[in-house]
């Protein structure tokens, strides 16, 4: 596995996404994720999945044989539980279904227009010096809020979870996290199913024997953007992982990168900040 480093981070370069994967599926594909090389897991209070994350991972450690120090877990905290006392129960809540005294990485899952983003980070930074979190990060937040929430915490931040895939543009608040040191976390990395039937995408993989979704996530890696694609599908899974046999030239590169003029966000829930900075 590849690593990406970020303000004292090791961070596994390509991850397993858990949302929407619930009950043995959940359980199984974490197992089935361990074993077959993955070593970095994202989950959220929010998707109801840790205790079934914990188990497979519990399961997953002892059919791969490792450790649970090889394992980079990641948890988020939901926006409507951002005022201190809240999120701290959320934390315990999280952590005791996980089964776990400490997770690798504690997002604050989205930001809140209701509770002072200097209360959060407080609350988010004692997890890290509690040992609670080894790290400590952000998830959707804009340039703005990115740059507040660097000045405010004191622990450093090691990546803001954004959307990210290769029809949509980030590049403002990817060279942000750039410049304070962030890595960055690219969910949907497929675009919800969108990738797959991409004509560029798959006319640069056919050359390879490589899919279009394989394409999609080495588009990301190469550019040291970590990719938590989410699948049940055995298949899926290991094709996932195997992004990193192979480079796309600099030709290919910029021809994927001109699909993000289209535009395309696939996660704007109501709650959202607005995005347009
Ligand atoms: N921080 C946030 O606010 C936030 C928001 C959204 C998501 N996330 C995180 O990011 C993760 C990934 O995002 P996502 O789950 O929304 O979407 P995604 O990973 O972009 O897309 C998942 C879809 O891609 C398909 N897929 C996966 N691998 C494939 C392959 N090799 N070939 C063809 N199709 C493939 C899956 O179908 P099959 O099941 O058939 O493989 C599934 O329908 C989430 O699970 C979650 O952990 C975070």
């Amino acid at each position: 596995m590849n690593f990406v480093e970020a303000n004292g981070a090791k961070i596994p370069a390509l991850g397993l996404g858990t949302m929407t994967l619930m009950d043995a599926v959940c359980v199984d594909t974490v197992e089935t994720a361990l074993c077959v090389g993955y070593r970095h897991i994202d989950t959220a209070e929010r998707y109801r999945n840790e205790s079934e994350v914990g188990e497979g991972l519990r399961r997953g450690l002892r059919a791969a044989g490792i450790a649970r120090e090889d394992v980079f877990v990641t948890t988020k905290v939901f926006h409507d539980r951002l005022a201190a006392a809240d999120f701290e129960r959320s934390l315990d809540q999280s952590l005791k279904k996980l089964e776990l005294s400490w997770v690798d990485l504690l997002l604050i899952h989205w930001p809140s227009p209701n509770v002072p983003l200097k209360e959060t980070l407080g609350v988010l930074c004692k997890a890290k010096r509690d040992k609670r979190a080894k790290h400590i990060g952000v998830a959707n937040f804009t340039v703005p809020l990115l740059q507040d929430a660097v000045k405010l915490a004191s622990e450093p931040l090691v990546t803001n979870q954004i959307e990210v895939h290769p029809f949509i543009d980030q590049d403002k608040v990817i060279a942000v996290c750039r410049g304070h040191g962030l890595a960055v976390t690219a969910y949907c990395p497929l675009a919800r199913g969108k990738v797959p039937g991409n004509e560029v995408l798959a006319r640069v993989g056919k050359t390879r024997g490589k899919s279009a979704a394989q394409v999609a996530l080495r588009y990301l890696v190469q550019q040291g953007i970590i990719p938590i694609p989410r699948t049940p599908n055995p298949d899926h899974l290991a094709a996932n992982l195997a992004v990193f046999d192979f480079k796309l030239s600099d030709a290919e590169m910029a021809e994927i990168g001109r699909l993000k003029q289209g535009g395309m966000r696939v996660v704007n829930p109501p709650h959202a900040p607005r995005w347009d900075n």
